[in-house]
């Protein structure tokens, strides 16, 4: 049986290095398969989602995911027009899209809500994204992007800057990234440095030096890792107007990089990566996104297929 058949994606800290090899080499699979095979894959089987904050890539590339591998997808996107509105709880309304749907997808504002979700539903969990915490399927998208532009992923020198504290797309990064021998550089305002609640828990794993400053740092990266400074999060719009704008990607940054460095943004981008840098040969944002379409694809069929694709 293959070893994702059932389970939940909840934390990319429950995937082992071998593991997340083995959904690259399937991606690269799904990748190469024509799409009337693909189209056999998941062929009868429903993705139910449930979104609680909005989003643009994640939801879109898991209906585009499975609508290519021959399922389909419906839920909710909007929470306002459910009845979550009038007083229904996270609990009822998981219980009931997992009667509608063999998969569910979901994002929420809280912490542990996907966690929470795979203890009361009978159908497979994914994490699209849990508060401040983690969003797995994004690693798996950005380890799988690293792989694929830079051909490993071990010996690498990465930048991560912006948003260390609120961006839950770094922790889930951290954490795969420490499967890896990687030499980490975190760059951020001493106010968005990363919370020491999770230090432990990376440090176990990577070595990582800290810093407020893009610049000392720059010449010396294989992969930069640039996330937006997340408003929404922020208890204070004070403490936001601090730090909004201290890193800006622009053309003149990109100049000192490496030849063969590439640039990557989960997004979306607000103004932190100049829209002159997506020109160039170091933006691999949007072949990033697309990728996050094939590890999605790679992750149903793989969970939804006893014997894999
Ligand atoms: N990267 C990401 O999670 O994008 P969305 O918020 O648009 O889903």
């Amino acid at each position: 049986m293959n070893e994702f058949y059932n389970k939940d994606i909840i934390s990319i800290k429950d995937f082992s290095k071998d593991q997340l090899e083995k959904i690259f080499t399937s991606t690269d699979k799904m990748i190469q398969l024509d799409s009337s095979q693909r189209r056999e894959i998941c062929k009868g089987k429903t993705l139910g989602y449930l979104f609680y904050e909005p989003s643009t890539r994640t939801r879109l590339s898991f209906d585009s995911a499975m609508a290519s591998i021959g399922g389909n997808s419906l839920g909710i996107s909007n929470i306002s027009s459910s009845s979550t509105q009038k007083g229904e709880s996270l609990a009822d309304t998981v219980k009931i899209m997992s009667i509608y749907s063999d998969i569910l997808v979901l994002r929420h504002t809280l912490d542990g809500s996907s966690r929470f979700a795979s203890e009361i539903s009978d159908k497979p969990v994914i994490n699209a994204g849990s508060g401040t915490e983690e969003h797995p399927t994004q690693a798996i998208q950005d380890l799988y992007t690293i792989k694929k532009e830079k051909k490993k992923i071990d010996g690498l020198k990465i930048g991560i800057v912006g948003d260390l504290k609120y961006g839950r797309t770094v922790y889930s990064l951290l954490y795969g990234l420490g499967n890896y021998d990687v030499d980490v550089r975190l760059i951020s305002p001493e106010s968005l440095r990363i919370r020491s609640d999770s230090t432990y828990d990376i440090k176990k794993n990577i070595d990582f030096t800290e810093s407020t400053k893009l610049e000392d740092h720059i010449d010396e990266l294989d992969v930069l890792y640039v996330t937006r400074i997340q408003k929404e999060r922020f208890p204070d719009e004070e403490e936001y107007l601090k730090v909004k704008g201290s890193y800006v990607v622009g053309q003149d940054l990109v100049n000192q990089m490496k030849d063969d460095s590439i640039i990557l943004h989960p997004l979306p981008r607000i103004d932190e990566i100049s829209t002159e840098v997506d020109k160039t040969k170091n933006a691999k944002y949007f072949q990033q996104a697309e990728y996050g379409k094939y590890t999605r694809a790679t992750l149903l069929g793989l969970t939804l297929n006893e014997n894999g694709f």
